[in-house]
């Protein structure tokens, strides 16, 4: 197969993308817009070829259920997890597996293909987790999916939670969690962000941690998931997610802390629709937006991409799996409508994601890596954003998986 009239993120002109079997076989350059010749050509018609898009952070057993048995009144985050902890109760194998089935279709018609899932694992019974692993296997065709073991409920606060933590590894995770500012004390915050990176460490896990989820300027946990990070050289490995409390930081503070965070080398995940939603709620005007300082930790060089997040559940009632909307909401959201933001503002949603899941060769348009491809509806990420674009064609190992169709108007007086 080849895809032709290609434009490719940092390149000039048009491209020919051969796919070999399941592998990209060859880039050529091409001197002009060539005609399709049979039924193996796709043509991009000059628009974007990319790798696919990256959903570093979701909730997939949460996933719809905004409303089950009650709705979050106040939209808060701390609402939000008691609303969780009453659906839980109700969480049954085929309950989780039918909702993340659903909500993976959503995000594989929006051409994404690497999904890094948090799943509560602060259950005895381990429905959810259960669930997940399952699905990550009846969904390899059309997704990679990465496993977090998330203690939602807290490890050193929750009953036998160290012991949980350890068990779900030993099932299958692939990713260490945490939820220090969630626990009952900031020594237990400190001990639960050891006892994670120790686990890590032991198991050759990844490590994503729910961060600093809140407003309160003095929850500063991710100075320690930093220095443990620093201290193990396990930083590229590791993944502080949200980290909204430094939107609170002074700056005298908050500078300190960037020399630490970038000799850490950890990555960052912000949710701008699901932080924007949920923060601020307790203020006041002037109304904090409730965000990590994602435009300052790009600037200084350090790896951060977006995520969504939930799906229609108790913290987020919208979302419907195009990370797209989430990219143009947070670029508004962090001030980031720069022209030079938008030349590369792809980059939050494809390969400063792929580096946070720890991808490697298996990710990205190159000779030799898998073909897994989207033809998308712009010629670049500017025109991507302005148009509200999506993903066209979703390639995985060389098979068409999603094909969309562009919605046509007819316009009746000229
Ligand atoms: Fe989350």
């Amino acid at each position: 197969m080849n895809i032709i009239n290609a434009r490719l993120r940092g390149k000039t002109g048009l491209y020919r993308i051969q796919i070999d079997g399941q592998r990209i076989g060859a880039i050529v350059a091409q001197s002009a817009v060539i005609q399709a010749t049979g039924v193996t050509d796709l043509d991009a018609g000059e628009n974007l070829v990319t790798a696919p898009f990256v959903e570093p952070h979701i909730h997939l057993d949460a996933a719809l259920t905004a409303g089950e048995p009650k709705w979050n009144m106040s939209g808060t985050l701390f609402e939000g997890i008691e609303r969780w902890s009453e659906r839980k109760a109700l969480v049954t194998h085929e309950d989780t597996k039918t909702r993340a089935r659903k909500t993976i279709d959503m995000l594989v018609d929006h051409g994404i293909q690497h999904v890094r899932t948090h799943v509560d694992v602060t259950d005895p019974s381990f429905a959810a987790l259960k669930a997940m692993l399952e699905v990550r296997e009846d969904t390899r065709h059309l997704i990679d999916l990465q496993i977090v073991a998330f203690p939602q409920e807290g490890i050193e606060s929750f009953k036998n939670g160290r012991a949980l933590m350890t068990e779900a590894v030993a099932m299958g995770a692939d990713v260490v969690g945490g939820i220090p500012h969630f626990e009952n004390t900031r020594e237990q915050g400190e001990s639960s962000v050891k006892f994670l990176m120790d686990l890590a460490e032991r198991t050759g896990c990844l490590v994503d941690v729910h961060c600093d989820e809140t407003d309160d300027p003095q929850s500063r946990f991710l100075e320690v998931l930093a220095e443990e990070a620093r201290v193990r050289e396990m930083g590229e490995r590791v993944t502080a997610s949200h980290t909204v409390a430094m939107g609170s930081y002074d700056n005298a503070y908050c500078y300190k802390l960037f020399r630490l965070l970038k000799r850490s080398k950890i990555n960052f995940v912000s949710c701008p629709t699901e932080s924007i939603h949920l923060q601020g709620r307790y203020d006041g005007y002037p109304k904090r937006r409730g965000l990590t300082r994602v435009a300052e930790i790009d600037r200084a060089g350090m790896n951060i991409c977006f995520g969504q997040d939930s799906i229609v559940d108790p913290w987020y009632p919208l979302g419907n799996g195009n990370i797209v909307r989430i990219l143009e909401a947070g670029l508004h959201i962090c001030h980031m409508l720069g022209y030079e933001d938008l030349k590369r503002a792809l980059d939050l949603i494809t390969d400063n994601s792929a580096r946070t899941l720890h991808l490697g060769e298996r990710y990205g348009v190159e000779v030799g890596r898998p073909a897994n491809l989207l033809i998308l509806s712009a010629p670049d990420d500017y025109e991507l954003i302005r148009s509200q674009g999506h993903a066209l064609v979703s390639i995985r190992e060389g098979n068409v998986i999603m094909q969309r169709s562009p919605a046509r108007v007819e316009r009746l007086l000229g």
